[in-house]
């Protein structure tokens, strides 16, 4: 179960203690039933053991996410520079803005051919037959993407998975990897804190169009938030998008759409969104009330932590018909997987299109690809699965 003590380490809204309810795996797999019971019998409840409040239905998680003034995205405690995500107006404009034209779908659309190599190359490498496909694709192609999107070099990157995974607490991957302690994980982020500084330092007259010259060149931070910038992009956006190919891959074996997805009678694109929507890898975001606020007839005093439960809204029936159903036609459909207002996933167009390569790819690079389903080792922040082993063939 993930520690209290993770609040304090990796400091983003994903990352925090997880209610009783969810400490098991069989809980975890199925935690539509549980959002369910809370939100008919307890949709604002207050849970003494995490001595936080949780919110499950849509309309309020979705009030939560909007309303930044009375809910406030939690400062970090640590003693790095401000961050995008832990900043609320007037400051969170200028630590996200100067990027955003980067992640643009534009200006990303360019870099589909690139992003479709690397998904290649990785493939390439694949001895079909019974593979574990996380190790082997899901975990390593967003990862070299985030790699090539900082501008990192080439050489680096094996050092660079490394502290990511560190970083993160990646949890071991086989029997015979060990899991990351936490004095492991934070001399990681010191490394490769370390790390970036000094190519946020070389780079601070480039004209090169890597993340990390945009955060150089960038006269309104301060060289701390250049460097937590760097980092950030890594913790946002890595373990995220791993979760949702391979939840794409589960959802898509378990309803049986590969044919369907291959030869174009169910589309895509509109199927990711609702892996998104079924399996989303975030699950609930954390707040801090700024003043006393009633929501669902409750009173949350001014200082307590809240958590909008968007993985619970994503089941509501007030929006969502037949929700436990996985319907990939499911058209609007409004899930708040990449969470909401001024905070809404700075990364998703990225996420979006390599999730969609990554299945165009592999469906069309293995006739077939037969996930084994029978024993699902769940993963619990973000939502998804440690390992998943597949039958694939060309
Ligand atoms: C499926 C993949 C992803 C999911 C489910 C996801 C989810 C989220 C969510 C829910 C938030 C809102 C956090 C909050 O309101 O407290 C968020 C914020 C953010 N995400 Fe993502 N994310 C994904 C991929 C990415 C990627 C690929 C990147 C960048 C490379 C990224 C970068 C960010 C950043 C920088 C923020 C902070 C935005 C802000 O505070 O203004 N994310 N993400």
């Amino acid at each position: 179960m993930a520690s209290s003590n993770q609040d304090d380490v990796i400091q983003d809204p994903l990352h925090q203690p997880l209610p009783e309810a969810l400490s098991t795996e069989e809980a975890q797999l199925n935690r539509p039933s549980w959002y369910a019971e809370m939100r008919q019998e307890h949709p604002v409840r207050y849970d003494e053991q995490r001595e936080r409040w949780d919110v499950f239905r849509y309309e309020d998680v979705n009030r939560i996410l909007r309303d930044h003034e009375t809910f406030a995205t939690t400062h970090s405690s640590n003693d790095g520079g401000k961050s995008m995500i832990s900043e609320d107006p007037p400051e969170h404009g200028r630590l996200r803005n100067f990027s955003s034209s980067w992640f643009s779908p534009r200006t990303l659309r360019e870099k589909r051919e690139r992003f479709e190599e690397i998904a290649d190359e990785l493939i390439d490498d694949i001895e079909p037959g019974h593979v574990d496909i996380v190790p082997e694709f899901t975990h390593p192609y967003p990862v070299t993407i985030i790699a090539e999107s900082l501008g990192l070099p080439i050489d680096d990157y094996e050092q660079f998975i490394e502290w990511s995974d560190a970083a993160l607490r990646v949890p071991a991957r086989t029997a015979d990897e060990e899991e990351v302690t936490p004095e492991e994980q934070e001399q990681a982020t010191q490394e490769m804190s370390r790390y970036f500084s000094e190519l946020i330092d070389e780079r601070s007259d480039g004209t090169d169009n890597d993340l990390i010259t945009i955060a150089a060149t960038n006269d309104e931070l301060s060289h701390e938030e250049k460097i937590t910038f760097c980092t950030g992009i890594l913790v946002a956006g890595n373990v995220t998008t791993i979760n949702l190919i391979t939840n794409a891959l589960w959802c898509f074996a378990e309803f049986d759409l590969f044919d369907d997805i291959r030869r174009g009678a169910v589309d895509r694109e509109q199927a990711i969104e609702e892996v998104l929507r079924y399996r989303s890898p975030a699950q609930s975001l954390r707040r801090i009330a700024t003043q006393p606020v009633e929501i669902g007839g409750k009173e949350i005093g001014e200082g307590e932590l809240v958590v909008a439960w968007n993985g619970s809204a994503n089941y509501d029936p007030a929006v969502f018909d037949a929700p436990e159903e996985f319907r990939p036609e499911r058209k609007p459909n409004r899930h708040i997987s990449f969470g909401g207002g001024i905070h809404t996933c700075l990364g998703a167009p990225l996420a979006r299109l390599e999730a969609d390569i990554a299945l165009e790819r592999l469906l069309d690079r293995f006739e077939v690809i037969e996930p084994d389903l029978s024993d699902l080792s769940p993963q619990e922040i973000p939502f998804g699965l440690k390992s998943l082993p597949c039958y694939l063939k060309n």
